[in-house]
This record gives C-alpha cells, sequence and structure tokens, in this order.
C-alpha cells in the first residue's frame, strides 16, 4: 500500500497531528520503503510487512441490530490473521437477534477458522466482572453497562487487553462493502508502520459517502456531522497555539486503531461522542498547557502520533434516519463545549451552531458528555475469570 507523506503536522506538547494522507496505490510493490526515505513523497508498505502488523492486531465490531448478511461480509474483509471481537448490543426480544448474529460468526468460524470472541454488552457478568476489574464506571443504575456504541467499544478494548495484541482497530459492522472493509484494516497497519512512538491512533476520513439517489450513485465528499466538529475541533486547537488551522479531518472517526500502550492512556466517553472526546482528552491532557504529571512522563518523552488516512473505498453504509444526525452533532459538539480549553466565546458559537442546526432549542443546555478514565490499572484477568465463569453470551473460538 503506498501512501503519501505527511508534508505538514501540528505539533502541541507530545501531540504531533499530521495532515490528512491518501492512499495512492492499494497494492504499492513488494518492497517497502525505509522510513529514513521518507522524503520521496510517497511511502511503500509492502504486503507483508503490513500481514506481519495485522497478526498482532485485535478488530473490534461493535454491532447493534444490523443486517446478519451485512456483518458477515464485514467479517470477509477483515484479514484473516486478525483477533475478532464483537460486542453486540442486538435485542433478545421478541427475536433474538444476537443469537442469529451467533449462528452468523459460528458459520463463519467453521468454514475460515478466524479466532474471535463475542459477547453482548448487557451481559449481566459484566455487573460483576467490572467492578471486580475497577472499572465499574460503565455501568448504568440498574447495574447493566450503558447502552450506547462507546460503552460497546470500551468493553471491546477491554477485551483486547485480555488478548494482548499490541494493535487495536475498530470496524463498524454496518459495512455493505467487505473490499472497503479491506482497506481499512491495511490502512490502519500503514499507519502503525509510520509511527516512531509506542503512543499511535490511526483515523480514517472516508473519501466519500455514497448514496443511491434515482438512478445513479451520489457521492458526498463531506460528513453531515464531522465537518462541524471538525471545526470545532479546530478552533479548540487554535486557542491553545493562537493560530487557525484545519488540520483536524477525523474528529468523528468511527474507523481509527490505537496501540494497546495509548489506549491505557487516554479517556473515553458515552455513545456517539467517543471518537471526539478522544481527541478532546489528548488535547487537555497532552498538549502541555496545563504542564506534565510526573505520571504522564513516559508519554511526553516519546510523544503520540495521531495519523489521519484516507481510503481510496467509498463508505457505503446502513444510513440511519435524520433524527439520529442531530443528537449525535449535540453529543460530539458537548465534548469540545464542557473541554477546559473552550472559553466562553467558542461555547457561545457552539450553542449558535447547535441551535441553528434544530440539534438544540433556545433556552436549553449542552448536556455535559459522560466521561469515562483511561483502562490504565484495569485487572484484567480478574475480569476475564468472572466473565468465563458466569457469562450467559460469552463465546470464545480461538
Ligand atoms: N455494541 C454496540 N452498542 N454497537 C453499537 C451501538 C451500541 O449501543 N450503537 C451502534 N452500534 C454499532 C452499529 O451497529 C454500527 O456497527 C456502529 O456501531 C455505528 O453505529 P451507527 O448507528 O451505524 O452509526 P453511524 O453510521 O450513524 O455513525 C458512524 O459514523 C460516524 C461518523 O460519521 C459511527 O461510527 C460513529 O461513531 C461515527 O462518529
Amino acid at each position: 500500500m503506498r501512501i503519501e507523506m505527511p508534508k505538514y503536522m501540528e505539533r502541541l506538547g507530545a501531540l504531533k497531528i499530521y495532515e490528512l494522507q491518501r492512499v495512492l496505490e492499494l497494492s504499492g510493490g513488494k518492497t517497502s520503503t525505509k522510513l529514513s526515505e521518507e522524503a520521496l513523497g510517497s511511502i511503500n508498505i509492502s504486503s507483508s510487512d503490513l500481514e506481519d502488523i495485522i497478526a498482532d492486531m485485535t478488530i473490534i465490531i461493535p454491532v447493534k441490530n444490523e443486517n446478519p448478511k451485512v456483518l458477515e461480509g464485514v467479517l470477509s474483509g477483515i484479514p484473516h490473521d486478525a483477533f475478532l471481537v464483537i460486542v453486540s448490543n442486538s435485542s433478545r426480544e421478541p427475536l433474538d437477534r444476537y443469537r442469529i448474529e451467533l449462528e452468523t460468526v459460528f458459520q463463519f468460524y467453521r468454514l475460515t477458522r478466524r479466532p474471535f470472541i463475542m459477547i453482548h454488552q448487557r451481559d449481566l457478568a459484566w455487573s460483576d466482572a467490572l467492578p471486580e476489574a475497577g472499572y465499574p464506571h460503565i455501568l448504568g443504575d440498574e447495574g447493566l453497562v450503558r447502552n450506547g456504541k462507546g460503552e460497546g467499544m470500551i468493553l471491546g478494548l477491554l477485551i483486547a487487553k485480555h488478548i494482548g495484541r499490541r494493535y487495536v482497530g475498530f470496524i463498524d459492522s454496518d459495512n455493505y462493502i467487505p473490499g472497503a472493509v479491506n482497506e481499512y484494516v491495511h490502512v490502519y497497519a500503514a499507519g502503525f508502520y509510520m509511527s516512531r512512538s509506542p503512543y499511535s491512533m490511526v483515523r480514517i476520513k472516508w473519501p466519500y459517502k455514497t448514496k443511491f439517489v434515482g438512478k445513479r450513485f451520489y457521492f458526498r465528499r463531506r460528513g453531515r456531522v464531522s465537518e462541524i466538529t471538525n471545526k470545532f475541533m479546530n478552533l479548540l486547537i487554535a486557542h491553545i497555539t493562537k493560530f487557525e488551522t484545519d488540520i483536524i479531518k477525523t474528529s468523528n472517526a468511527g474507523e481509527h486503531a490505537m496501540t494497546l500502550d495509548l489506549i491505557d492512556k487516554i479517556g473515553y466517553s458515552s455513545g456517539f461522542s467517543i471518537e471526539p472526546y478522544q481527541l478532546v482528552y489528548m488535547l487537555e491532557k497532552y498538549s502541555g498547557v496545563y504542564g506534565k504529571s510526573e505520571t504522564l512522563r513516559e508519554v511526553f518523552e516519546k510523544g503520540i502520533e495521531i495519523f489521519q488516512i484516507e481510503p481510496r473505498n467509498p463508505h457505503i453504509h446502513e444510513e440511519r434516519e435524520e433524527s439520529h444526525i442531530p443528537e449525535m452533532m449535540k453529543y460530539s459538539l458537548a465534548t469540545i463545549y464542557h473541554s477546559r480549553l473552550a472559553d466562553e466565546q467558542l461555547k457561545m458559537l457552539i450553542e449558535r451552531e447547535l441551535i441553528a442546526r434544530g440539534a438544540l432549542k433556545h433556552g436549553e443546555r449542552v448536556p455535559e458528555p459522560i466521561r469515562y478514565p483511561p483502562l490504565e490499572g484495569v485487572n484484567i484477568d480478574k475480569m476475564f475469570k468472572t466473565l468465563e465463569s458466569t457469562a450467559e453470551t460469552l463465546v470464545i473460538k480461538g
């Protein structure tokens, strides 16, 4: 895979945020470019180097009531050597959709022998396993894990910690194009190949979101929510540097990957606010604005690298109802609004934007995001033992 080298980056304390890089060739030849030759303007990572990284990767798939045929297509696109973790929040009644998903995954396993771990987000076993592990924060009032994509992702990360592979990526389960899924995972691996720090993240920016309109496809360049979140995320950065920027293109990147080391060092949040919150958290903690604590010295020494990469395949996925969009916008911008980096001026601009887009009523307060701490120090062995002995929905094949 050949990718453009970034010519520009924003450096804020420990953070290096690289400008958007495009995939130039899906297969760029069998010789990898050495990192010392990067001045060439592009970098090629051979299939064998990509596959080596993928063999050390866990892929987490969050699922909620998706078409099993689409889920099967997603599984088929994930390269064979990645370990699959499926966290489902699908309904159990009146139809047990989780069972149907499990049968789909199981059938795939029978034919391909792909190792996987699958569990339901609302399995009662989490109510004991999480407090025992020292991470009860995502449990709701009724003692179950809260609903929400963010919470499902955190469960996936906890399982990925148990598996122990060095890299962890997310792939949505509503993607219609297995080839796009396959490219995303290769893009993750390419980002990690370029990285020089143990703390790195790769975020995907879709080139086009595709819809069928009338008799033909329509390729939309801008995401409905991401465009707006990016604008305010960049203003938040400008607040730190005092220079305006448009470096952030991936505030809402559902498709992203991290090193296992980074997972422990960043905070998370509920539902669809999780992706922008990761950036807000890193800006608050690692831009150096509030100094550096001794416990984070190693991260400041090694730095955190954030790659943003644009693949070639368009993104064709399940389109939700329009009502989903204002909510997503509200919870995304809430992470910026409630950041301690945001001043009154930025807060006012966010309120105005949300009101203008019908995502907030006059006089309504921007909701405070539900925030969760980093996963460092969680007792994964204890958590997993409890799950193994009591979880009703846990299936392990590997
Ligand atoms: N486990 C779990 N729990 N999975 C969930 C939940 C949940 O409560 N809610 C949704 N999912 C799964 C869906 O099945 C899908 O695979 C994925 O999470 C994304 O959810 P969608 O509802 O399809 O979101 P979207 O397509 O509108 O938004 C996606 O793109 C945004 C960027 O434009 C998501 O990835 C967002 O996180 C992202 O910001």
